[in-house]
């Protein structure tokens, strides 16, 4: 595929970088905390296909939700449909995918929200570039750690069976790499744990690192 920057170089010189200056607003992130009673944090969940990252981070949100928090998902699926509509899967499609969900995740930092990426993000370098992006404690990684061996039995898309017969090319897992975390916030054994307990887990973390109020 083209390179994003190869088909917009010539709209993104004209303003990227030079005379545009940032503007401060007046409602900033820590008077939106203040209001809300929480503080706001991007949950980067990652892992491969079918490890189930949707599922955990729509069920943490519903959590955070009934618990009044100010939540919201970011889908892989989802996001590809629109904003990200453009991209494929080639690595350099990947990494513009990931750039781009990394300063998404960033206006919602600012925004005052909880945010929730899924997506396979498959490289260590991206990942790192997002969590860049923000200040330390503010980027939670969350490898969804289910093997691949694991998604492909559950290949709950049809993808893997697609990909091993050659009709899905650069498929994470088979014909492209994914490089899990070596230091994750959180490992979540997606592959053996129960949901409920996959989601104690992140709330657990949450909790203790002051991101939601303590229950009780
Ligand atoms: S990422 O690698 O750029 O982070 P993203 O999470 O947005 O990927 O999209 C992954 C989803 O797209 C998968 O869950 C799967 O349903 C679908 N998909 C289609 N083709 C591929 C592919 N070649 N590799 C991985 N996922 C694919």
């Amino acid at each position: 595929m083209t390179s994003p920057s190869a088909v917009y170089g010539d709209l993104t010189t004209q303003g990227a970088s030079s005379n545009i200056a940032w503007h401060h607003t007046s409602v900033d992130r820590a008077a939106r905390a203040q209001q809300r009673g929480h503080r706001s944090a991007i949950l980067w969940f990652t892992g491969l296909s079918g490890a189930g990252k949707s599922t955990l981070a729509n069920a943490v949100n519903s959590a955070l939700f009934e618990r009044g928090l100010s939540c919201y998902v970011l889908d892989g699926d989802n996001v590809r449909h629109g904003l990200c509509k453009d991209l494929g899967f080639s690595d350099a499609a990947r990494e513009e995918n990931i750039r781009r969900i990394g300063e998404v995740s960033k206006l919602f930092l600012d925004a005052g929200v909880v945010v929730l990426t899924a997506f396979v993000s498959p490289f260590k370098a991206d990942r790192d570039k997002a969590r860049a992006l923000v200040d330390a404690g503010d980027f939670i990684e969350i490898h969804c750690a289910a093997d691949l061996a694991v998604c492909e039995t559950r290949d709950t898309k049809g993808l893997y069976a697609k990909a091993r017969a050659g009709e899905i090319k650069e498929f994470t897992g088979i014909s492209s790499p994914y490089e899990a975390p070596e230091a994750p916030e959180l490992r979540v054994d997606t592959g053996s744990q129960t949901l409920e307990e996959s989601v104690e887990q992140v709330l657990a973390y949450l909790s203790a690192e002051g991101v939601i109020p303590q229950a009780g």
